[in-house]
């Protein structure tokens, strides 16, 4: 932290800074305290914060990432079930400039991935500032620089001011709750998949999963694992495919024939592959949205389900699916075909959504409605006045992986420029 300092009066040609004040007593008081960064900031300590951080690090700028959390990759830390795996291949997970160790497996557990991400930030020597949300950050026309404020875990506002912004907070931030009738009457717990763990403490329960993503069907195999009895609730259109087709997995092999063959074809390819490993889903209750599963991905961004032994279950008969919900009443979940069934619990997989319109004043890049760049792939990862976005692609770790590569290429430009500028600022203290 000693290449910060502390600007009073928020005047950014102070000549003669003070650094940075420690005392903790300081930090109570409200008279937000307002730290200069010479180089970017990253908001997040995700994959796509670090990615950032490390490419930027590579070119030789330096950069602090805030994080709201008290660690690195929260998402995967503190809101994923024990048995997540990740869902494509490790060859497509990777960050730039640092492989997986030689053991992982094809399919790394959630705690591979957390240790690479760990020793990734020791390998960059990334070191966020953990506890600090960001609640604001504005572009001054004037000054002709962003100024973020985060609020602590004691309530205590910090402004950092700083020539480039890279948002990483992540299109999962928030997990979303739907709004179903007679919620607050229902007499079970309800939660979201955020806060699910493992299926074991739900053993003997009849378990309703209200949503068919990936996190929907993972959790009801779990619980059926754990002797629950899970029912999912099934309201949209879903495409089912296997995660292995003719020994490769669906994502590589996908990729690969996109090479050299239109998306169409690709997608009546995988459709007629997908119904003889598993037949017809909308049998089961899983009708098969119009448009194909690479083409839908491409429009909407709506991910295919890549099954993992959910759908054998199904058929089984050990996960029911139900159409979806009318609505709730203390012991029991109404159904829109009319059926009603009791429930001990509801499992919320319904999904994340980004948080950016909450905090960041700017109006050109950002969707308002849901949080994510206006402008298609691959064309959204830079905005105006050095705003940048890492992460918000719908394409995961690959897409974020892209992002921070030409962010870093792109800042590095007018850093070198802007660096002579400013260089009074960071001198004589080292840069991280
Ligand atoms: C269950 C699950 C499985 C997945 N599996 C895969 C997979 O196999 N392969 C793949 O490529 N992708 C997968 N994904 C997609 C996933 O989103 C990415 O893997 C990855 O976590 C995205 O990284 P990120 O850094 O963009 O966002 P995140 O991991 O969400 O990190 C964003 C960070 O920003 C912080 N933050 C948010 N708001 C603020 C704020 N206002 N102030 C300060 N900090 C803030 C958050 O605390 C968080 O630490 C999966 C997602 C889920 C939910
Ligand atoms: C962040 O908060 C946690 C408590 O939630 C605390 O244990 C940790 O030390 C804090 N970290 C920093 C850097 O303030
Ligand atoms: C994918 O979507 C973009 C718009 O987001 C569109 O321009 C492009 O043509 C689509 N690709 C295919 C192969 O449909």
């Amino acid at each position: 932290m000693d290449y910060l300092r502390e600007i009073e009066g928020k005047r950014l040609h102070d000549r003669n800074p003070r650094l940075h004040d420690r005392n903790p007593n300081m930090m109570m008081t409200k008279s937000s305290r307002c730290i200069c960064i010479p180089g970017p900031i990253i908001i997040g300590a995700g994959p796509s914060g670090l990615a950032a951080a490390a490419c930027l690090k590579e070119k030789g700028v330096p950069s602090i990432v805030l994080e709201r959390s008290h660690c690195i990759a929260s998402l995967w830390q503190l809101k994923t079930y024990d048995r997540l795996r990740l869902h494509l291949p490790k060859q497509f997970c990777e960050l730039p400039l640092m492989p997986f160790p030689e053991g992982f497996q094809t399919y790394p557990t959630k705690q591979q991935f957390i240790q690479y991400l760990e020793s990734y930030a020791r390998k960059f020597d990334i070191s966020p500032n953990f506890n600090q949300s960001v609640v604001c950050a504005e572009y001054d026309q004037v000054l002709g620089f962003w100024r973020v404020r985060t609020v602590g875990l004691k309530k205590e506002e910090t402004e950092y001011v700083c020539r480039w912004l890279i948002v990483a907070t992540g299109e999962n931030a928030e997990a979303v709750v739907p709004n179903i009738e007679g919620m607050e009457e229902f007499g079970g717990p309800i939660m979201h998949t955020s806060l699910y763990r493992s299926g074991g403490v739900f053993r003997g329960k009849k378990v309703l999963v209200v949503g068919c993503g990936n996190s929907g069907m993972e959790v009801c195999l779990d619980l059926c694992n754990h002797n629950a009895s899970p029912t999912l609730a099934v309201r949209d259109t879903v495409h089912v495919l296997p995660r292995e087709m003719l020994g490769r997995s669906t994502f590589g092999l996908s990729m690969w024939l996109l090479k050299w063959l239109p998306m169409r074809l690709v997608d009546r390819f995988l459709l007629i592959v997908s119904r003889l490993v598993l037949g017809d889903t909308a049998r089961y209750g899983l009708r098969r949205p119009q448009m194909g599963p690479l083409e839908l991905k491409n429009l909407s961004g709506k991910t295919p389900v890549l099954d993992v032994g959910t759908l054998a279950k199904i058929k089984s008969g050990d996960i029911k699916v139900s159409p979806g919900i009318e609505r709730l009443t203390r012991h029991t979940a109404e159904f829109v075909n009319g059926k009603t069934e009791k429930f001990d619990t509801i499992i919320l997989a319904t999904g994340y959504n980004s948080n950016v319109p909450s905090w960041l004043k700017e109006k050109e890049m950002f969707s308002v409605k849901d949080g994510l760049p206006k402008r298609p792939f691959p064309n959204g990862w830079k905005g105006e006045s050095g705003l940048y976005a890492v992460g918000f692609t719908k394409r995961g770790l690959l897409g974020a992986s892209m992002d921070a590569k030409r962010i870093a290429e792109d800042i590095e430009k007018s850093w070198k420029v802007e660096a002579k500028h400013i260089s009074y600022i960071s001198h004589p203290f080292s840069l991280q």
